[in-house]
């Protein structure tokens, strides 16, 4: 030691391991250091001490505030000429492995000994890879802390878009546990949350079909990897309504399948649009086949008619002069004559069906027109034992329609509701608005008859459609309202149940200039 040494208290080997101690303990990298050069400053014995921590572009932060700052520039120089200091100034490059941190810097007010320099040295060296993990540490929480936004965002965005779906989806995995869980079935056809959902299998939770049932769904794809699309019904919801079922297989990177997700769609309209759209085509097929037919029909009924007509004329010349006719021949004529004129009834109809001769139409209050259909039947022999009631709205929009061929549909589906009420009962004639512009006007025939069997709801506007006994029934009464209704622009509808009476739904287009 040189007499011009600042005189510590304690060995300098001491105060090293004093000082790597304190580096070593404490949680936060800047207090540990400042502790350890405070310590090394006191045993200095210094009066006063500045102490100061450079990175790669200038000062970092001033760990002790001295009279006199070491300038960046200060610091580089001598830095450059091979490091170390001069009597009360001290510099120490920081490096940890291949990285040069910075450096560090302390004066003193008193000059700096080799114990006290080989002291600082050792907390720099201390230092370096200390301030490297806690500026990578820094630097990786950073970075962690960005992917982690990052994947929560885009965790959300999947879960909107999952959620926005219009279709309710789930997720099992090879468990069978739930892992996703949209927002529509929550609400949707069975209303299970997402915290009672996720985690817990689909068995417990899904009951449409047996778990085995189930299991087998969910096993096929597993095992095939293969789509599986089906369609259920389901009346959980009240009403019955039509779900497409799909499966899909979902791999979590390699090949094996991790997860199967459930789409469950709501088809219902789509399935009854498109019935009503093959039904539609159906008819439109029967009416043009019928009108081929009948007009071929017609010119031998002319003909049958008018020969009939000429042998009646011809008796009549023959028993004129004298000739014993057979009186049975009148008879036979006159049968033949009121068959005729039945087939030709029945042709009439269905043209009527086929192609409904379009009317003249003037604009139409649908509320009288269901006034005068009610008081045409209301006296009717059938209608004796049933009561017959109208709810009308007066907001009604009016329709352009021919009022005599609305009332002609109108009685059809009233002495229909008779029918199917032998007893008693109660027929209802309702009007109300549509929501729709196409669809403003609704007239509907509600009764609390037999209903109609599901099987024979498809058939019933077919002509010659019947279920009623032979002489009863010609089963063209709804092709006809059909043929009517649809040449009004408008459209039929029937709501009905084995058991559960009918409502038959007239739907018409509003009139404007009216
Ligand atoms: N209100 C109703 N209630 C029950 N069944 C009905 C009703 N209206 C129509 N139907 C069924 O539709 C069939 C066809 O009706 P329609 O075309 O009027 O012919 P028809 O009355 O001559 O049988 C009927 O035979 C009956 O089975
Ligand atoms: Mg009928």
């Amino acid at each position: 030691m040189s007499p011009s040494d600042v005189s510590t208290t304690v060995h300098p080997l001491a105060l090293v391991s004093d000082i790597a101690v304190r580096l070593a303990s404490g949680d936060d990298v800047v207090t540990r250091t400042t502790d350890a050069l405070e310590h090394l400053i006191s045993a200095l014995g210094a009066r006063e001490a500045g102490l100061w921590l450079y990175g790669a572009n200038g000062l970092v932060c001033s760990l002790r505030a001295g009279d006199d700052t070491v300038s960046a520039e200060e610091v580089a120089a001598l830095l450059d000429a091979g490091g170390g200091g001069h009597d009360t100034l001290a510099v120490r490059r920081l490096v940890a492995g291949p990285r040069r941190l910075g450096a560090l810097a302390l004066r003193t007010s008193a000059p700096l000994g080799s114990d006290a320099l080989l002291a600082f040295g050792t907390v720099a060296n201390i230092l370096a890879p200390e301030l490297s993990r806690a500026d990578q540490l820094r630097k990786l929480e950073g970075e962690i802390e960005r992917r982690t936004r990052q994947l929560d965002d885009e965790k959300r965005f999947t879960d909107q878009i999952v959620d926005s779906l219009p279709v309710g989806l789930y997720v099992i995995d090879r468990e069978y546990r739930v892992q996703a869980w949209n927002r529509k079935r929550e609400t949707g056809m069975q209303g299970i949350s997402r915290e009672q959902a996720l985690g817990r299998t689909i068995f417990e939770i899904l009951h449409r079909a047996p778990a085995e049932n189930l299991r087998r769904e969910f096993d096929e794809v597993f095992r095939t990897g293969r789509m599986q699309q089906f369609t259920i019904e389901s009346r959980a919801s009240g009403e019955p309504r039509a779900y497409r079922i799909t499966k899909l297989p979902m791999r979590m990177g390699d090949s094996a399948i991790t997860h199967v997700i459930t789409i469950g769609e709501d088809v219902t309209d789509w399935t009854q649009a498109q019935d009503r759209f093959a039904q539609s085509e159906k008819l439109a097929a029967i009416g043009q086949l019928a009108a081929g037919v009948m007009h071929e029909v017609n010119n031998p009924l002319a003909t049958i008619s008018a020969c009939a007509e000429s042998l009646g004329l011809r008796l009549d010349d023959l028993r004129a002069a004298g000739v014993d006719v057979p009186s049975q021949s009148d008879e036979f004529l006159r049968i033949i004559d009121a068959e005729v004129q039945r087939c030709k009834r029945i042709v009439d109809g269905l043209l009527d069906f086929s192609r409904p001769r379009s009317a003249d139409k003037a604009p139409a209050a649908i509320n009288d027109v269901v006034e005068q259909a009610v008081f045409l039947v209301k006296h009717h022999s059938r209608f004796r034992k049933l009561q017959l009631q109208t709810r009308l709205d007066p907001d009604v929009p009016p329709v352009m329609a021919n009022a005599e061929q609305l009332i002609q549909v109108l009685m059809a589906l009233m002495i229909n509701a008779a029918d199917a009420m032998p007893d008693e009962g109660t027929i209802t004639l309702r009007t109300r608005r549509g929501i729709s512009e196409p669809e403003a006007v609704i007239a509907e025939v509600i009764d609390e008859g037999q209903g109609i069997a599901r099987a024979d709801l498809a058939r019933i506007f077919e002509p010659f459609f019947t279920t009623k006994a032979p002489g009863r029934g010609t089963g063209l009464g709804l092709s006809i309202c059909y043929g009517i209704i649809t040449e009004h622009g408008g459209r039929i509808e029937v709501d009905s149940a084995e058991g559960a009476g009918s409502t038959f739904r007239i739907l018409l287009p509003g009139n404007p200039q009216a």
